[in-house]
């Protein structure tokens, strides 16, 4: 894998991606970043990899519903591999605007399959990034395999849903080299915070409501950024082609034990004035329509084939994002503000950096 092509390499999984393969994993060769700058990336992400690898990191600004910026891509860059995180993320938004969902999940990765497929001279390998939020809603009991039928439950799943039977089918129809992997809820340094735990650490900081949606009894089964970054790079290594392994963190929580578990560390490391609880801050809310109960990921089949294991506990991970967010009030402010927009519009045009 000498040019590596990430997708939506300034998001926040892509971003950690980037960062520990230059900088932390065996990987020696180039990584091409293509994406299109939504609201989620921000190139502001890996600014110190830009710098500290300018031979091997290139960034291209191309949506992946254009196949000609796309095209552009695989042609001047001699790609050999794909990582596709690109994506649109947020279930809630999906709710209120499917479209763009349907697109670039659907559509874009659709796009990429095609020009994969269509490379004369060599076959790439192909990782698809996906979640465990396609396999839909389980109860009290069981888990997530990689046989689990598909029930995706909102737009965001149901798009992804689609993704994934269309990298398999390029798979089983074309022969194209395929690897996927179905992850659980990811949380980490630049997580958008749109998200539960960044929404409600920064939240919490600044002495907002905490909105718990419905009864805060939902249960996620949540993984360490790096964890899963590690996973997929090893996925792409070893992993048998065509086959797909479950991603997850052994690490179930109801959502409402998470939101206290953050007051709690944040009492600690930064108490408020008057020394007040951030537990009062927690607010129940309206819940978020078809929200599935609980998520649990069997991820033997990783662990067995390949080895791999998550490094961090909740406990290491979230007091590692806890201290990553005040550590890193300026990127806060930028990405609060939507200032990093208008610092993309300045620095970035037509895909050229300036
Ligand atoms: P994110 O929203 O933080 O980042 C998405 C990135 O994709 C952004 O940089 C955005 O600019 C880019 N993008 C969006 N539309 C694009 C388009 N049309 N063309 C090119 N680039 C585009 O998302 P994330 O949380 O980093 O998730 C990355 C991937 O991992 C997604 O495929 C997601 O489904 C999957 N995933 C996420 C989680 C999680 O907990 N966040 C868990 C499992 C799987
Ligand atoms: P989220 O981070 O949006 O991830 P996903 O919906 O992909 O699992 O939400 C995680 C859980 O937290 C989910 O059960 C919804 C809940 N949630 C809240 O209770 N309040 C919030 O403000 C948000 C954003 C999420």
């Amino acid at each position: 894998m000498k040019n590596l092509l990430v997708t939506g390499g300034c998001g926040f999984i892509g971003a950690n991606f980037i960062r520990y393969l230059l900088s932390e994993s065996d990987f020696t060769g180039r990584i091409i970043n293509a994406d299109k700058l939504t609201y989620a990336g921000n190139p502001e992400n890996l600014t110190e990899v830009a710098e500290k690898f300018p031979e091997r990191y290139v960034f291209v600004q191309a949506d992946l519903c254009d196949t000609k910026a796309v095209s552009d891509v695989f042609e001047r860059h001699d790609i050999d591999a794909i990582c596709h995180f690109a994506a649109e993320s947020h279930v809630d938004r999906s709710i209120v605007e499917p479209d763009a969902f349907i697109k670039t999940n659907i559509v874009g990765t659709f796009n990429l399959l095609e020009l994969a497929r269509h490379r004369k001279d060599k076959t790439l390998l192909f990782h698809h990034v996906s979640t465990d939020e396609v396999y839909g809603t389980l109860g009290a009991e069981g888990f997530f395999t990689e046989h689990t039928p598909y029930s995706p439950s909102s737009p965001y799943s149901a798009s992804k849903a689609a993704s994934d039977h269309i990298v398999r089918a390029y798979h089983r129809t074309y022969g194209l080299p395929v690897t996927l992997s179905n992850c659980s809820n990811n949380y980490g340094p630049y997580q958008f915070p749109e998200k539960l735990i960044p929404l409600m650490i920064l939240n919490a900081l600044e002495g907002k409501p905490l909105p718990v949606y419905g009864d805060g009894r939902n249960v996620r089964d949540w993984l360490y950024v790096k964890d899963h970054c590690i996973a997929v790079w090893t996925i792409m290594k070893q992993g048998r082609r065509g086959e797909t392994y479950n991603i997850g963190g052994r690490c179930e929580m109801h959502n409402i034990d998470v939101v206290r578990m953050i007051c709690d560390l944040l009492d600690e490391i930064k108490p408020q004035t008057g020394g007040k609880a951030r537990r009062d801050l927690i607010t129940f809310v309206k819940d978020r329509p078809g929200h599935d109960l609980r998520y649990a990921i069997d991820c033997t089949k990783l662990e067995k084939e390949l080895g791999w294991m998550p490094a961090e506990s909740f406990e290491t991970g979230i007091r590692k994002t806890v201290e990553w967010y005040i550590a890193h009030q300026e990127w806060v402010k930028r990405v609060k503000s939507g200032e990093y927009l208008s610092w993309i519009a300045r620095h970035y045009h037509s895909g050229v950096q300036k």
